[in-house]
């Protein structure tokens, strides 16, 4: 069977950045699974402008004005699945993320979404904006996510492999979801 190509968005691009450090545990924790083929995509590697067209992708698709973004649609178009993994700022999502959302359409649409993110309140508030944003852009959120709690954030940085084991037990279920609904979704997208 054709391996699930899954997107690992690491969703903060500020110095001294903790995302990067779930994010890596998350795919590395992915790659053991032989159905999943796993990338990061780093949204520091992909410096998008601020977004400022006319006319919304989901009316008027490609050609994009920028060949970044150009290309950063051919990436999101090349996945199967997506794992955001966030921060909370200000109760929200990183501007950041929701930037690299709205800058593409189609290629995010039929795929499902899954989020790992944290804070105090395990990034919860984060999430439940991110899972409205991910509706309108017809992907389709998964109701398992994994919240990361402060302390474990703050031990975390020190080691990842201790800090993240508690939150790692959720993984398994939020994988097998995730994967599950890709296939199913695969043929709607005609894939
Ligand atoms: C602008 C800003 C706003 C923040 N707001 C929240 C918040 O609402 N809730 C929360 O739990 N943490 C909040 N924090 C703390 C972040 O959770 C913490 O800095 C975390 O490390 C940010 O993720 P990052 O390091 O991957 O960027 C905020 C941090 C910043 C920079």
């Amino acid at each position: 069977m054709e391996p699930i190509k899954i997107a690992v968005i690491i969703g903060s691009t500020r110095e001294g950045r903790f995302s990067e450090i779930p994010a890596r545990y998350v795919a590395d924790a992915l790659s053991k699974r032989p159905e999943a083929q796993v990338e990061l995509l780093d949204l520091r590697e992909w410096p998008l402008p601020f977004f400022d067209q006319p006319v919304s992708p989901s009316m008027k698709r490609a050609p994009y004005p920028h060949d970044l973004v150009e290309r950063f649609a051919a990436k999101v178009g090349e996945a199967d699945a997506f794992i955001v993994v966030s921060p909370e700022y200000d109760h929200g999502y990183p501007a950041v993320l929701k930037n690299a959302f709205d800058w593409v359409f189609k290629e995010w649409n039929h795929k499902p979404i899954g989020f790992v993110a944290y804070g105090n309140a395990g990034g919860a508030r984060a999430v439940e904006q991110l899972r409205l944003v991910a509706v309108e852009l017809a992907l389709v959120p998964i109701r398992p996510a994994v919240h990361i709690p402060w302390d474990a954030v703050t031990k975390a940085k020190e080691d990842p492999a201790a800090g993240l084991a508690a939150s790692g037990e959720r993984l398994p279920a939020f994988f097998d979801e995730l994967i599950a609904l890709a296939r199913v979704l695969r043929p709607l997208r005609g894939a």
